[in-house]
């Protein structure tokens, strides 16, 4: 399997948003965007593995302000960093009003996809070979938030272990 850059897995998802995308306040529904950023995710990771792939996580997803119904709304979204068989991907949201063209970032998501064979077992994904220093600090980044998410759960685990079993 060659090795593939983060450029090649770039993949940008373009929607404009109607009243069905609102919430009670009049103002794009959070899901709305995160779905969307699911979707972009999924398109970079299938480019970059070839394969079919499933979201095991959405690790992050912060939202620093809100989109108006008829603003268009940019996901875009390349592969971070690799493992096995899963793939962090990273996502950018923006949000413009078409009449004043100005963009204004409002989201970014970092998801778990892993690849999956036609049988439906998670299968291996090529290497990515980062090419840019901002390439590089996403990998490095992908890096930490994996041993962060690794380090948490065996805390709990351990935590559980030590809890005294209910009677
Ligand atoms: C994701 C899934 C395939 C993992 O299956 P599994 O039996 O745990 O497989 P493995 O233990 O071999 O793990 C496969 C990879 O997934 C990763 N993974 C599994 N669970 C994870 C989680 N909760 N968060 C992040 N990564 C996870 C593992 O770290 C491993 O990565 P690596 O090979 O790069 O080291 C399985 O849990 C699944 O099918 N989940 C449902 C996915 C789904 O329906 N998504 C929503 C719709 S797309």
């Amino acid at each position: 399997m060659d090795a593939k850059t983060p450029e090649q897995s770039r993949s940008v998802l373009v929607r404009w948003m109607g009243i069905g995308d609102a919430n009670s306040a009049g103002f794009v529904h959070g899901g709305i965007v995160m779905k969307l950023c699911d979707e972009a995710a999924g398109i970079a990771a299938i480019r970059h593995s070839g394969c079919r792939v499933v979201t095991a996580a959405m690790d992050r997803m912060t939202f620093t302000g809100p989109i108006a119904i008829g603003e268009l709304v940019t996901c875009s979204a390349t592969v971070n960093a690799v493992w096995r068989t899963s793939m962090e991907v990273g996502v950018r949201v923006e949000a413009e009003s078409p009449r004043a063209g100005e963009k204004r970032h409002t989201s970014t998501a970092y998801l778990t996809m892993v690849a999956i064979d036609d049988d439906g077992r998670p299968t291996p994904v090529p290497a990515l070979e980062p090419r840019s220093e901002d390439e590089r600090r996403r990998q490095r980044e992908a890096e930490l938030r994996r041993r962060n998410r690794l380090d948490e759960r065996e805390q709990i685990l351990a935590a559980r272990r030590a809890e005294p079993s209910p009677v």
